[in-house]
């Protein structure tokens, strides 16, 4: 991208000002801003247009099919699934791009040193449960990897350093996914230096397009692949290309999947799947109102119980068609440092802008049908998203050893 083209991109969206320290700038600095620019979706700012449309359809209870439903057809399952990924049709995709706040570690979450008596990484524990299914199917999973620009180098750098953890790397790859630029309550946005936008990530829900754009969609359906199973990186008991979870997808005849658990207790901050309008979706946790967080059906359970832990099957095909229409973006306030117009950089004490984020729950919206597939919490769910109490370092490293995971 040249000068031309980057300020004819910003006049269309009214953001000239983020050139306006250009020709004060060095060559190296020049083509940073240039790379940046490039870089950012500038159409999620229209989303401020419409902060105020977001409402939601009719929601009523999803049925799943249960652990019960799941151990009866346990075998047929296991058969589809396995055959699909020998013949190979799945692909895995790490999200990894997130920031990881929560956890107040400075690197890429899944260096994360989870062990007590021993090192053992987060990526780690991903990839020995993929590996766990590579063993059963005699079969190299491609690995796709989502990082973000801000966690990139460290985390392909760190795959390397060890060794991919026994991974083929043949079958490894990494993408970065797309940056959204932060904004001053007037849409106008931040600058965090002359040469430097102001940007974070662009939301778990930007794994798809970046996929795409990095060419490896492309290259994984050149090999075949058909379904892709994507996941978080803090969950450390995740089962990764789970055939079961894949065959009852399949047999089903289901455009996609979610893995879910039976909520701890009403209250539990887990999205939950539901109907709306008719179509399969997620609910977040504050989205629910009283009334449902606590509605029972007939046999006395919770009517919105299955959580989701961000496991979810996706059919290559429906992809491409979900890309064709716009996710939803969640603008959020947010504390933004910046630099001000007398180039002092300011670290703000209250919020004062918004960030911009699509989240993959969405997507399970755009599908027609999704399946919800429960799971048993204390062995697939041990999330590491705070540094104690909940969800915490601790709580995973219990859930760990109870399942016979040496840490
Ligand atoms: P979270 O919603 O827990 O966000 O991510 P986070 O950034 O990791 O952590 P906090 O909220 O700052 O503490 C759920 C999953 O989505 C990925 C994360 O890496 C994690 O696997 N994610 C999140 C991305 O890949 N990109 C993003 O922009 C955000």
């Amino acid at each position: 991208m040249n000068y031309e083209s980057a300020m004819s991109l910003l006049e269309k969206y009214g953001q000239s000002h983020i050139l306006n320290y250009y020709n004060e700038l060095d060559e190296q600095q020049k083509n940073s801003l240039l790379e940046q620019i490039k870089n950012i979706d500038f159409s999620i700012l229209d989303a401020l247009d419409k902060k105020a449309d977001a409402k939601r359809g009719k929601i009523e209870p999803i049925s799943a099919v249960t652990k019960e439903d799941i151990a009866v057809n346990k075998e047929k399952y296991l058969e589809t699934g396995i055959e699909a990924i020998k013949a190979g049709k799945v692909a895995a995709v790490l999200l990894a791009g997130g920031q990881g706040t929560r956890l107040g570690f400075d690197k890429p979450k899944g260096m994360f040193n989870i062990g007590e008596n021993k090192e053992l990484y987060i990526f780690e524990c991903l990839v020995n449960n993929l590996l766990d299914v590579v063993k059963m199917t005699d079969t190299w999973i491609p690995f796709v990897i989502m990082t973000s620009e801000k966690n990139n180098k460290d985390t392909v750098e760190f795959f390397k350093e060890h060794n991919y953890f026994g991974y083929n790397s043949e079958y490894v790859r990494f993408f970065i996914q797309d940056m959204a630029p932060s904004v001053d309550f007037n849409g106008k946005i931040y600058m965090e230096d002359k040469d430097r936008i102001s940007s974070s990530p662009n939301g778990n829900g930007g794994w798809f397009s970046s996929l795409v754009r990095s060419g490896i969609f492309d290259e994984l359906c050149g090999m075949g692949v058909e379904w892709l199973n994507v996941f978080a990186v803090d969950n450390v008991l995740q089962r990764i290309a789970d055939p079961c979870f894949i065959g009852a997808v399949i047999e089903t005849g289901s455009e996609s999947g979610s893995k879910v658990v039976s909520k701890a207790a009403p209250e539990e901050k887990v999205g939950v799947m539901c109907i709306e309008d008719g179509k399969p979706s997620i609910v977040e946790y504050y989205e629910l109102t009283d009334e449902m967080t606590y509605q029972q059906l007939e046999n006395g359970q919770l009517a919105y119980r299955y959580g989701v832990i961000l496991n979810y099957l996706f059919r290559t095909d429906c992809l491409v068609e979900i890309n064709k229409q716009k996710m939803p973006v969640h603008i959020v306030d947010k504390k933004i440092p910046y630099m001000n117009e007398n180039g002092e950089f300011i670290t703000p004490e209250k919020p004062n802008g918004f960030k911009f984020e699509t989240l993959i729950l969405d997507m399970i919206h755009m599908h027609s049908s999704c399946l919800p597939y429960e799971v048993e919490r204390n062995n697939e769910f041990a999330p590491v998203k705070n540094k104690d109490g909940v969800d915490s370092v601790e709580t995973a490293r219990k859930l760990l050893a109870e399942n016979g995971v040496e840490i």
